[in-house]
């Protein structure tokens, strides 16, 4: 496939397109999730937060946030990612998790954190290990708390809330 990745900030979308996207791979409900708490008021890395392109059509989003893990301190907050559902299991999704990782660790970031299904983010890297002594406001399953180190040690040990 021949999709084209872009940062929001090389590339600016209407943000109704992205949430329409959203809305459509995840359905209406997902701003009543947790995790959505921590992007109310916050505004995400434009050159973090990616958007993909086929044909013109905007098919794919992920947005990495500004946020607090407990006592690590400073971190990314990864999601939503959506994928046009006519695109989905064709590896975008997992080409766009792999850009984000690239593009934070060259920032200088030092973790990013999610609330996602562990069976599908473990395989570019995710883990509940780091995050296991964390948690988050509101209800969510801790199994569902996942993290990924950009520096070595990042999140290990650490505890505390995750705030915004
Ligand atoms: C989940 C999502 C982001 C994955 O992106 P994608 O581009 O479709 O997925 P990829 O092509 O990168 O990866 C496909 C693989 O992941 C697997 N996979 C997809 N969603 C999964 C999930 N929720 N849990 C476990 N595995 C999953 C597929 O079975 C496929 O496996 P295979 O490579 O062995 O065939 C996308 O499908 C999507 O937007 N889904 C709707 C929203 C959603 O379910 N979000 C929940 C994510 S926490």
């Amino acid at each position: 496939m021949q999709w084209t990745i872009y940062t929001e900030e090389e590339y600016p979308t209407p943000e109704d397109d992205i949430l329409d996207l959203i809305a459509s791979a995840l359905g209406a409900d997902w701003t009543t999730k947790s995790s959505h708490q921590l992007r109310l008021g916050n505004e995400q890395y434009k050159n973090l937060s990616l958007v993909a392109f086929l044909d013109g059509k905007l098919v794919g989003t992920v947005r990495l946030w500004p946020i607090q893990a407990g006592n690590a301190g400073d971190a990314l907050l990864l999601g939503p990612l959506a994928i046009h559902p006519p695109l989905q299991g064709k590896g975008l999704g997992r080409a766009m998790l792999y850009k984000v990782i690239e593009l934070a660790k060259a920032a200088g970031h030092g973790a990013i954190v999610l609330v996602g299904d562990a069976p599908y983010y473990e395989r570019v890297g995710f883990s509940s290990n780091p995050t296991w002594f964390m948690r988050m406001p509101g209800r969510y399953d801790q199994n569902r708390l996942l993290g990924y180190e950009l520096q070595e040690g990042y999140l290990t040990g650490k505890d505390g809330v995750i705030t915004r």
